[in-house]
């Protein structure tokens, strides 16, 4: 694809900010995707211009003039023309499907020195786990220069994986594994969007990719990820990061409002009516890791059992620093 990819760099925006109609380029996969886009889409503009400019000036030029009737002029055919405009086009799109697929295989095929990392998307928010160092984080920490494999799926729905200044997007579908794979140019912080309609917080459900450096990222690791806080950090305010990091945040807020789930404000303590017509007089810390853990064995009435469970994606300290926090939520 000589031809074609000096074509392309020709019109590619070799910039690495973002331009006003797209992302910058963050990712080793960005510049080869923008070529291709950038060169269909002038092929489109210099076609649109070709053939409604052609059709203006045919309306122009053969438009009827004075009132009498007038024959349109008898033509039955021209082999030359027929064969031009098939032919052209016919080679264009060979050209596109070969420099597409050449492509394609490119962002398909994982390299063998990629770091793995597997990416659970669950209603509604994503979870990293990074399996040999056994960090679960809300957000993909990497360092740059890195090739990084992403091994995925859902709990629930439906999900589609997105970082548009990667130039990479696939589905994440409960029951199987969906693989990307990228490699991040320089430092900087990305947007992580879930790019299928998966119900009501989908549009909520964010991430950052954090791309550092290598000393950054080996300092979060043996900081254990984003495990919030330390030695000295109280339980509470723990929870509180596990709330807005966790997904919590997407179903249940702390200032009492109604969300797809029931407030946290006074969620410790007091009583709790629930869809099977039973009840519980005070929400003890038991209730609330059963709730955590298997959130439809007991459903407060009035609210959907959707929730997810978090077995496996909160261990015992992070429920407790949870329970904490809602404790302070009077
Ligand atoms: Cu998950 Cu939309």
């Amino acid at each position: 694809m000589n031809l074609g990819s000096a074509l392309g760099n020709m019109m590619a925006q070799a910039t690495n900010t973002a331009s006003w109609w797209k992302p910058m380029q963050a990712s080793s996969h960005a510049a080869a995707v923008d070529t291709l886009f950038n060169f269909i889409m002038y092929l489109c503009f210099f076609f649109f211009v070709l053939i409604v400019g052609a059709m203006v000036y045919f309306i122009v030029k053969y438009r009827r003039k004075g009132n009498g009737p007038e024959r349109t002029s008898p033509i039955k055919g021209n082999h030359t023309l027929e064969i031009v405009w098939s032919v052209i086009p016919g080679i264009l799109l060979v050209l596109i499907f070969a420099w597409g697929f050449k492509d394609w295989l490119a962002i398909a095929v994982v390299p063998a020195n990629a770091m793995e990392v597997r990416v659970t998307g669950q209603k509604w928010n994503w979870t990293f786990t990074y399996p040999k160092e056994g960090i679960v984080s809300s957000n993909l920490v990497v360092p740059a220069g890195q090739t990084v494999k992403l091994v995925m799926t859902s709990t629930d729905v439906l999900h589609s994986f997105y970082i548009p200044d990667f130039r990479i997007k696939r589905d994440v579908i409960p029951g199987k594994y969906t693989v990307l794979w990228f490699k991040p140019e320089e430092e900087a912080t990305h947007q992580i969007y879930c790019t299928e309609y998966c119900g009501t917080e989908h549009s909520n459900m964010l991430s950052k990719v954090k791309v550092t450096s290598s000393a950054a990222y080996e300092a979060w690791i043996a900081n254990g990820g984003e495990e919030p806080g330390g030695a000295g950090v109280p339980l509470a305010e723990k929870g509180k990061k596990l709330w807005e990091q966790r997904g919590c945040v997407a179903c249940h807020s702390i200032d009492g409002s109604k969300k797809v789930g029931p407030s946290w404000k006074g969620a410790f303590g007091t009583a709790r009516q629930f869809a099977d017509g039973s009840s519980i007089p005070a929400a003890d810390e038991n209730y609330l890791r059963e709730s955590i853990l298997v959130p439809n064995a007991k459903v407060v009435a009035g609210y959907p059992g959707v929730m997810p469970s978090y077995q496996g994606q909160l261990n015992d300290k992070q429920i407790e620093a949870i329970i904490e926090f809602m404790k302070t939520l009077k």
